[in-house]
């Protein structure tokens, strides 16, 4: 079966995508208002159409489905029209600002029986699938804490602050690895190059189960990090991106056993890829259609939840 997809947004993201499902399926229609994007992108993808409009794909009754890849505050309401003329969506993350908008979204995908995936590209990471094996295996014991470090210095952002730019990527994975939803979130932060636009967050989430969560996000530091780390009764382990080799590291030391330090191996596979097959494939009917749409609502949940904490307590 060929998906016919088309996406609106071709920005720095978004051209990945399209490069992507032009590879896996049929790119039928595109869409971004900027200046110059119809020369620059009907030379790449000459088959496929032009749209002035949003809505002017949606009107396709051949079109399947719909990629998102539009600035964040835009997700809410295109991923909406498509869901409501028949489009299975496919939306970058996050798809929505609030708990309340994400939820009407993921309602009207099940209503309909359309796929909603957000595009939480870390859950599709090679190094994050052997993260949660190692964890889901109970090779760590019961696991006591997470936490996440998304450091570096720029991109400086000025319509969204680290939390949202940031904190989504690594709220999926530690929800994803939880699989709790948070009873008290608290988040403190600070703007210091653009007003209004926190640079510097830190997140603390605490679970049903006792588990604590936390996470350092900051595009104003000295170090690139981009690591989780998964602290259990019994070893301890660690999913860092930033090395080519040794994504993942488990420590069998705990208190004062000094065991043994391994890394397993982790599959190369891009993760774009293998999250642009992932969504065709629930388009083609595998696999459970509304469970990534499900995780996206708690995600969003939290980060609003975080945010409403960031702004009581934010100078
Ligand atoms: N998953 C990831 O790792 C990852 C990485 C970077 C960005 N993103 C996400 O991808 C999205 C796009 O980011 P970007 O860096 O490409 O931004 P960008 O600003 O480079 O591109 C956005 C594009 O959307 C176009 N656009 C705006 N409104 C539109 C509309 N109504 N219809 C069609 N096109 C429209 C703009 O003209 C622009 O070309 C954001 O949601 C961002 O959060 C995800």
């Amino acid at each position: 079966m060929t998906i016919r997809v088309g996406q609106a947004g071709l920005g720095e993201w978004g051209k990945n995508l399209a490069r992507n499902f032009a590879d896996l399926a049929e790119v039928t229609w595109l869409a971004d208002p900027a200046e110059g994007k119809a020369a620059e992108f009907h030379t790449r993808y000459p088959h496929a159409r032009w749209a002035d409009s949003f809505d002017e794909m949606l009107e396709d009754p051949e079109l399947d489905a719909v990629v998102i890849a539009t600035p964040v505050p835009t997700h809410y309401e295109l991923a909406k029209r498509a869901l409501e003329a028949g489009k299975h969506v496919f939306v970058e993350k996050p798809p929505a600002m609030r708990g309340a908008e994400i939820e009407e979204l993921c309602e009207l995908a099940e209503e309909r029986d359309l796929v909603l995936m957000p595009g939480h590209l870390l859950l599709y990471h090679p190094g994050v699938q052997k993260l949660k094996e190692i964890v889901d295996s109970g090779e760590l014991g019961e696991v006591l804490y997470v936490y996440g470090n998304r450091q570096n210095l720029g991109t400086f952002r000025t319509n969204e602050n680290a939390l949202w730019s940031l904190g989504v990527h690594d709220l999926s994975v530690l929800l994803y690895l939880i699989e709790e939803e948070p009873i008290e979130v608290q988040a403190h932060g600070n703007a210091f190059l653009s007003k209004g636009v926190e640079d510097v967050v830190f997140c603390y989430l605490r679970f049903p189960s006792g588990k604590m969560a936390h996470m350092h996000l900051s595009w104003l530091d000295p170090h690139k990090i981009r690591r989780i780390t998964v602290v259990g009764n019994e070893r301890m382990a660690v999913f860092d991106d930033m090395e080519r080799e040794r994504k993942i590291t488990v420590y069998d030391n705990w208190r004062t056993r000094t065991g043994d330090i391994y890394s397993p191996t982790v599959d190369a596979t891009e993760p774009l890829r293998r999250e642009c097959e992932h969504f065709l494939g629930l388009v083609a009917g595998e696999g459970a259609p509304h469970r990534a749409a499900r995780d996206a609502i708690l995600v969003v949940r939290a980060l609003d939840q975080l945010q409403a904490s960031l702004e009581t307590v934010t100078v």
